[in-house]
C-alpha cells in the first residue's frame, strides 16, 4: 500500500482520535549525574563488557535534558496531539528510596508545563526499564520489597505532575524487563535465572495494580494503565509440535499478561510448563493485580513465527524485514487488536509504539526514509482495519520521536522520524516525519469539516465510522 492511500482510510478516525510520538528516558536524556540523578541498571549494564553492540551508553544519548525546549518545538512542529515520554527514576529519586531529588522532579514539571503551553497532551509513563541501580543491589524486580517502592515513587509522581498529565502507565513491556532482563539476561539487570524472571513479573504485575489502587485512594483523576509488548504467533507449520510451542510461547507473552490483568489469574498450562520456576504468589495478589485500567497500550512491531525446531527463518516468509531483522507484517496489529478486543474485557487501546528502523542516508538535509514512512502508513491503516471490526481504539503514537540509544543495539538502530547526528546534536526532519505532520494535517482539517457540518443526534465516533 503506498502512503497516499492512508488517506482514504482518515475518516475511520474519530476527532479525539489521539495521534502522538514517543520516547523514553534513558534513550534521549543523557545527563546521567546531572542535579543529583542516580545511577539507573542501564548505566550500570551499559559498562559491562560487550552488554552494548556498539560498546556506548547511555550518557549523552540526545542530550534531551539540555535540548528539551528546542525538542518540545520539534514535536509542536509536528503536529501531533500526544507526546509519550518517561520519568527516569533516579533522576527524581536516586536510591529508589529515601530523599527525592527536587532538580530532578523540576526537569519534569518544566517539560510537562512546556508540552502543555505548545498545545500537546503528556503520556506519562513511571516505568520505562531505568530502575534506580540502588535497588538492584536489594535484589530489583525480584524483590518484593520494589512492589512498595514503585508504588511510593507512583503516588510522588502523581502528586506532582497528575494534575497536568493525560494519562499515567505504571509499566512499559513487564515481559522485556523480566524475560529479557532476567532470563536471557540481553537486558539490564543481566540475569539469566528463569525463577528470578518469573518473580520479576509477579512483582511487576503486583506494582502496577498497588499503584493503581494507591493513586485511586489519594483522589486522582488521572487515566491509568500499563503497556504490553505483544505481538500475534504464528506457527511455522501445521506440524502438532509447532502448534504446541506456539501455544506455549502465546501464553508466555500474551497470556501470562492479559489474564492476570483481566481474569486474575495466570495461564494454567504455562504454570504447568515453569513448574518451579512459576512466581511465589501471596493472598490478595491477582485480586490487586486485576483492578481496573482506564487504557491498555499495546506496542506492536511484527508477528513471531514459532518453530519446534529453533528459530524461525525471517527471510523465508519472502516479506520485507526491518534494519532490526524483524518481518514487516501490518495486519498482524489488526488480529492482535481484534483478539484481544475479543478474549478480554479491555478498556480502550491505544497504540503506544509503532515504528521501524532502517538504514538512512542524510543527505543535503533530506533523509528519504520511505520504508519507515511506507511502514508507519500501513500500520496505521492496519489500526483502521481493526476499527472497523469493533475494536474500540484512543490513539496511535510513533515510535520514536527521535534517533536515540536502541538499548543493547546501541546507536546502530535508528527508529527516529527525526534523525539525530551524534556529533552536532542536530535534529533533521526525516521524510516519514513530514509526511506524518502532512497527514496529521488532513486530520486535522476533516476534524473542522465535520465540526462545521455538524449531523444532528451523532457523536464524532460515529460520525467517523460512517465514511
Ligand atoms: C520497545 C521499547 C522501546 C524501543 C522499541 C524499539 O520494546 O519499549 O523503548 O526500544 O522497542
Amino acid at each position: 500500500m503506498p502512503a497516499q492511500d492512508i488517506y482514504r482510510r482518515l475518516p475511520r478516525f474519530p476527532d479525539d482520535f489521539v495521534w502522538g510520538v514517543a520516547t523514553s528516558a534513558f534513550q534521549i536524556e543523557g545527563a546521567p549525574t546531572l542535579d543529583g540523578k542516580g545511577p539507573s541498571i542501564w548505566d550500570t549494564f551499559c559498562r559491562q563488557p560487550g552488554a552494548i553492540a556498539d560498546g556506548s551508553n547511555g550518557d549523552v544519548a540526545c542530550e534531551h535534558v539540555r535540548r528539551w525546549q528546542a525538542d518540545l518545538d520539534l514535536i509542536a512542529e509536528l503536529g501531533v496531539d500526544a507526546y509519550r515520554f518517561s520519568v527516569s527514576w533516579p533522576r527524581v529519586r536516586p536510591g529508589g528510596t529515601g530523599a527525592w531529588n527536587s532538580k530532578g522532579m523540576d526537569f519534569y514539571e518544566r517539560l510537562v508545563d512546556g508540552l502543555l503551553a505548545r498545545g500537546i497532551k503528556p503520556y506519562l509513563t513511571l516505568n520505562h526499564w531505568d530502575l534506580p541501580d540502588e535497588l538492584q543491589q536489594q535484589g530489583g524486580w525480584a524483590n518484593r520489597d520494589t512492589v512498595h517502592r514503585f508504588v511510593e515513587y507512583a503516588q510522588g509522581i502523581t502528586r506532582r505532575l497528575g494534575d497536568r498529565v493525560a494519562s499515567i502507565t505504571t509499566h512499559n513491556e513487564p515481559w522485556v524487563i523480566a524475560v529479557l532482563g532476567h532470563e536471557t539476561g540481553i537486558f539490564a539487570p543481566g540475569i539469566k535465572n528463569r525463577a528470578t524472571a518469573m518473580q520479576a513479573t509477579h512483582h511487576l504485575l503486583l506494582s502496577h495494580g498497588l499503584a493503581l489502587q494507591a493513586l485511586r485512594a489519594d483522589g486522582h483523576a488521572t487515566r491509568l494503565g500499563i503497556v504490553l509488548n505483544l505481538s500475534p504467533m504464528h506457527s511455522a507449520t501445521d506440524a502438532p509440535e509447532d502448534i504446541e510451542k506456539t501455544r506455549l510461547e502465546d501464553g508466555r507473552l500474551l497470556r501470562w499478561y492479559m489474564d492476570p490483568l483481566f481474569n486474575g489469574t495466570y495461564p494454567q498450562d504455562v504454570v504447568e510448563f515453569l513448574g518451579d520456576d512459576a512466581p511465589r504468589v501471596q493472598s490478595g495478589d491477582m485480586a490487586a493485580i486485576t483492578t481496573p485500567m482506564d487504557f491498555l497500550g499495546v506496542n506492536y512491531y511484527s508477528r513471531s513465527v514459532i518453530s519446534a525446531q529453533g528459530p524461525w527463518d525471517v527471510n523465508s516468509s519472502g516479506r520485507e524485514v526491518t534494519d532490526m531483522g524483524w518481518e514487516v507484517y501490518p495486519e498482524g496489529l489488526t488480529e492482535l487488536l481484534v483478539r484481544m478486543h475479543r478474549d478480554y474485557p479491555v478498556p480502550p487501546l491505544y497504540v503506544t509504539e509503532n515504528g521501524g528502523a532502517f538504514k538512512d542516508n542524510l543527505q543535503d538535509g533530506r533523509v528519504h526514509d520511505h520504508q519507515r514512512r511506507d511502514y508507519i502508513a500501513r500500520h496505521i491503516s492496519a489500526v483502521a482495519d481493526a476499527m472497523e471490526q469493533g475494536v474500540h481504539m484512543e490513539g496511535y503514537m510513533v515510535w520514536s520521536l527521535l534517533d536515540n540509544f536502541e538499548w543493547a543495539s546501541g546507536f546502530e538502530k535508528r527508529f527516529g522520524i527525526v534523525h539525530v547526528d551524534y556529533t552536532t546534536q542536530q535534529r533533521t526532519l526525516k521524510d516519514s516525519a513530514l509526511w506524518y505532520r502532512d497527514f496529521l494535517l488532513q486530520h486535522k482539517a476533516m476534524r473542522q469539516h465535520r465540526a462545521s457540518v455538524p449531523v444532528a443526534g451523532v457523536s464524532s465516533q460515529h460520525n467517523a465510522v460512517a465514511s
